[in-house]
């Protein structure tokens, strides 16, 4: 790369499609939507309400994100997606029960026009669900026909640009297996229709092959297999993921680093959950399930490091729960029992109640990955992972052999300073030694 950046202009409209229009989609398309009108506000989005600051602490240069770097305006985003089901936005926003219906009303005319394009879905990958709105073919076919689904999607909305972010429900859990290490293999399996390959890799597949970035909102495998990180260099597709990090695991990735920095041990985490929406439901499957754990287990021993203190986390019991309650609809609530313990050894504990809304929290981030996909794309940088929007996310995806960063603060601050690199602003480091040598 060169030695200065040079961002292309975000000209024209860009299309961010979902695979999945479920509660998270139809929260982030209606509140866009609301936006636009005035009615509300984006808040929870770092790029539209966020602040960056440049140079030195006595410079006074604190500009909001969106007018440092040129990212594309919300009136310049055209929305659409695949789903199992015909409802449209405004009828997926009404079951979801995410925002109320009075705003979703206001909205209706234009919510009711985005209708999802029929889907690539398997039941064997997502046992408690069945659908309607699907595509027939092999692999091979569904994957061209997802890619003329695209094509025909820029046509018809003028779009000069794509992305792609899936929030699609958690599929089976599934272990990286020979299909999934090359482009030549996984093309192969494609063709043989084989079991490895879910429907969200088939997505993932057709938009890295168009070079088009492609951000995993679920905890599965999806688009951080080898094939596809080949695949996206070449193609010079950006890739991110996986499984955003909204409720109880945001909890703990800001509260876990606050507990190593001062050195206070923790005994036991016990996390538990209910939640009575669509996604609740498919993880009431055991076999979903086990792909959720997976993603929010990871977390707490890459912050905490025990095999770096021991004493202090090596004894460490985590357990998560997700327990299906219809009658909470999307208002997720997720208890947390933290047992530490401080100076001398004497323990202490923390209860959390967090009465959250899941698509609330989720749908900001999935405005800003396409949004700086989409930047990051415009400026050229190389195709494959971006660990610089680890930010989003419960388990970066990050190369094989190098650790994930899961502390938000850290990851807060290596998306800043990506973002002040890439405009060749200076990066900060905090030493300020500055403001004291002579
Ligand atoms: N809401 C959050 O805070 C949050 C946080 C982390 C991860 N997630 C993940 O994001 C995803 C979306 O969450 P949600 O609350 O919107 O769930 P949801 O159940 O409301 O929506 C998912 C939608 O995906 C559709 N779908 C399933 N398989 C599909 C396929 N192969 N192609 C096209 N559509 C398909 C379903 O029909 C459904 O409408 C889930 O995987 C969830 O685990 C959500």
């Amino acid at each position: 790369m060169a030695d200065k950046i040079q961002i292309k202009p975000a000209t024209g409209k860009l299309g961010i499609l979902t695979p999945g229009m479920g509660a998270v989609s139809s929260t982030l398309v209606a509140g866009v939507h609301a936006i636009r009108a005035g009615l509300r506000q984006p808040i929870g989005s770092f790029t539209q309400m966020g602040h960056i600051r440049l140079g030195k602490r006595t410079d006074d240069r604190q500009p909001l994100v969106k007018d440092f770097v040129p990212l594309t305006g919300l009136d310049d985003i055209v929305f659409g997606g695949w789903d199992i089901f015909t409802d449209s936005v405004y009828d997926a926003a009404i079951n979801a029960g995410v925002l109320e219906k009075e705003l979703l009303d206001q909205l209706k005319p234009e919510l009711e026009k985005i209708k999802p394009m029929p889907a690539v879905f398997d039941q064997y990958y997502v046992k408690k669900l069945s659908g309607t709105n699907v595509k027939q073919g092999t692999k091979w076919e569904l994957a061209q026909a997802v890619m003329q689904d695209i094509e025909n999607f820029k046509q018809e909305n003028g779009c000069d640009r794509v992305v792609v972010v899936w929030c699609g429900s958690t599929e089976i859990f599934m272990k990286e297996t020979e299909v999934h290490q090359t482009v030549e293999a996984f093309e192969a399996a494609l063709k043989d229709d084989h079991k490895d390959i879910p429907p969200s890799m088939i997505y993932a597949y057709a938009a890295i092959k168009m070079g088009i970035s492609y951000a995993n909102g679920a905890p599965g495998l999806g688009n951080e297999i080898p094939a596809l990180q080949q695949l996206a260099k070449e193609t010079g597709a950006g890739l991110c993921g996986k499984d955003f990090k909204t409720g109880q695991t945001l909890m703990k990735t800001i509260l876990a680093p606050g507990f190593k920095a001062r050195q206070l041990g923790v005994a036991g985490w016990f996390s538990t959950n209910i939640l009575g929406n669509r996604d609740g439901e498919v993880l009431d499957d055991p076999e979903s399930f086990k792909t959720k754990e997976e993603s929010k287990l990871s977390v707490l021993d890459s912050i905490l490091q025990p095999e770096l203190y021991p004493d202090l986390y090596g004894d460490l019991y985590h357990k998560v729960r997700i327990n299906y309650y219809p009658p909470r609809g999307d208002n997720k609530e997720g208890w947390d029992n933290i047992d530490i313990f401080g100076w001398c050894g004497r323990p202490m504990q923390i209860k959390v109640d967090f009465l959250c809304r899941d698509s609330i929290l989720a749908a900001p981030l999935v405005l800003d990955m396409a949004l700086l996909l989409d930047l990051g794309q415009r400026a050229g940088l190389p195709g494959g992972i971006q660990e610089w929007l680890s930010f989003y996310f419960k388990a970066p995806i990050t190369p094989e052999g190098l650790s994930a960063e899961h502390d938000l603060f850290i990851q807060q601050t290596k998306l800043k300073n990506t973002l002040r690199w890439l405009m060749n602003e200076e990066v900060i480091t905090h030493l300020g030694r500055e403001y004291y040598d002579g």
